[in-house]
């Protein structure tokens, strides 16, 4: 617990869950910010028959409700990607992707501060190691855009951290005698790495850069496993990988539409319908297809996604789960297995491993130097990622930090570092 009120926050801005973490005396760091919740989801829902905007937990039930309107998820992939610059259609006017993110963010703020009962002026924004691979200019602008929209929402002084440094704050406050430690971030869009010296006389230190050892990231995350498991598990029902007539296969495009939280409203298009009616002549399974023409129709595209997300975090703790696909067709069931699952993400947990070793060559550490592997952000939650990273250092102590909170509470210890005390 601090001895101080901090002068500003920290905000953690995920894919799939946002946090925002302020030290103060006595109380937990991560405020509430809905229905005692420390946890916003990232997501928004246009209800167009109450014509209002609602975000988190509710933006999801009264999509669930079958409100007609529009759901917005994973936000943060538009940062970083081409769709920045443009827009999307919301009640008949345009909405510029830019500013729906700051709809989202300002509402972070001003749930963070009326839980907090006071403004915040400056903040700590984590960021992923990379909002985008393998390209430093176009990573620039997707920082460069969010300071921007937290500039607009109304931030006077804006810096940044790494995610997962924040997290490693977050364990660091814990320990009791010095660790190299490697910090495993798995959320919703991005995988990130850091090997970080930690200990309890380093705490105090405003300047840690010379205890980071190296830091890696890879664009993958839980809402692919989620596109994984669809593909592989659920789309077949829908068509997906089945033959025309000239033997030729069913195109794909409105499948991965379908199986990507961030593009599901490609697929409800006036064109993507009128192309899938002219292959519809051609199916050699029209029956198949009907289901899909349905699941569009039914616009249940992000009721099947969170289905199958569901589906995913299930078979963290079980090894078969069913999907009851009856709103599509009636008796219709899907049964997804963890075997099945682990498959579809195999290729992925290989990238990911591959991002491990490459961080340990770039820091010239071998793997039994390191004393601790912490995993946080919820995708840690999947058994076979543990155990792939886990193979890797099988010297190390494995640690399970709070999965959804450890960034925004170490966000909150840098905001007090950088900016002191109220
Ligand atoms: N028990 C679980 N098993 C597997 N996956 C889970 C579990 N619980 C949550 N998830 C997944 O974790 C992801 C969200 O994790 P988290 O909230 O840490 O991400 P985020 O911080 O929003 O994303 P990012 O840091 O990538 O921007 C979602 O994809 C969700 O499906
Ligand atoms: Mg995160």
């Amino acid at each position: 617990m601090a001895a101080h009120t901090a002068r500003a926050c920290g905000i953690d801005f995920g894919t799939s869950n946002s946090t925002v973490g302020w030290l103060r005396p006595e109380q937990p760091a991560l405020l509430t910010l809905e229905d005692g919740k420390i946890t916003l989801p990232s997501v928004v829902f246009f209800n167009y028959e109450e014509d209002h905007s609602v975000f988190g937990r509710m933006a999801l039930q009264e999509y669930i409700d079958g409100y007609e309107g529009r759901l917005m998820r994973s936000l943060k992939s538009l940062l970083g990607s081409s769709l920045i610059d443009s827009q999307t259609e919301v009640q008949g006017r345009a909405l510029p992707f830019r500013q729906l993110l700051t709809l989202f963010i300002k509402e972070l703020k001003l749930r963070a501060e009326s839980a907090a009962g006071r403004a915040f002026d400056e903040v700590v924004l984590g960021r992923p190691v990379y909002f985008v691979d393998d390209n430093p200019q176009a990573d620039k602008l997707a920082e460069d855009t969010l300071a921007e929209i937290a500039r607009q929402v109304g931030f006077k002084d804006i810096s940044f951290q790494l995610e997962p440094i924040a997290a490693a704050f977050d364990y660091e406050a814990g320990i009791e005698r010095e660790e190299l430690v490697l910090i495993v971030d798995i959320g919703g869009g991005t995988s990130d790495f850091t090997l970080i010296r930690l200990s309890p006389e380093r705490r105090s230190v405003a300047e840690r850069r010379d205890d980071i050892l190296a830091t890696g990231g890879v664009h993958i995350g839980g809402t692919d496993f989620d596109r994984q498991l669809s593909l592989h598990g659920v789309m077949p029902l829908f068509g997906f990988k089945s033959r025309l007539r000239n033997n030729a296969e069913m195109p794909s495009s409105q499948y991965f539409n379908l199986a990507t939280w961030h593009t599901i409203n490609f697929a409800y298009t006036r064109k993507a319908w009128m192309d899938l009616q002219d292959v519809h002549r051609d199916a050699s399974e029209p029956a198949v297809l009907d289901r899909l023409f349905r699941l569009i129709q039914q616009r249940a595209g992000h009721w099947l996604a969170m289905e199958v997300e569901a589906a995913k975090i299930a078979l963290s703790n079980q090894d078969q789960h069913t999907l009851r696909l009856d709103q599509i067709e009636p008796g219709l069931q899907c049964a997804l297995g963890r075997e099945e699952f682990n498959q579809s993400i195999d290729g992925m947990l290989r990238q990911i491993g591959k991002t491990v070793d490459q961080l340990l060559t770039d820091a010239q550490v071998r793997a039994e130097q390191i004393d601790t592997v912490f995993f946080t952000g919820g995708s840690s939650g999947v058994p076979a990622l543990r155990d792939s990273v886990s193979a890797l250092l099988p010297q190390a102590r494995h640690v399970e930090g709070n999965l959804f909170g450890s960034i925004g509470n170490g966000l909150a210890i840098e905001a007090f570092k950088r900016y002191g005390a109220a």
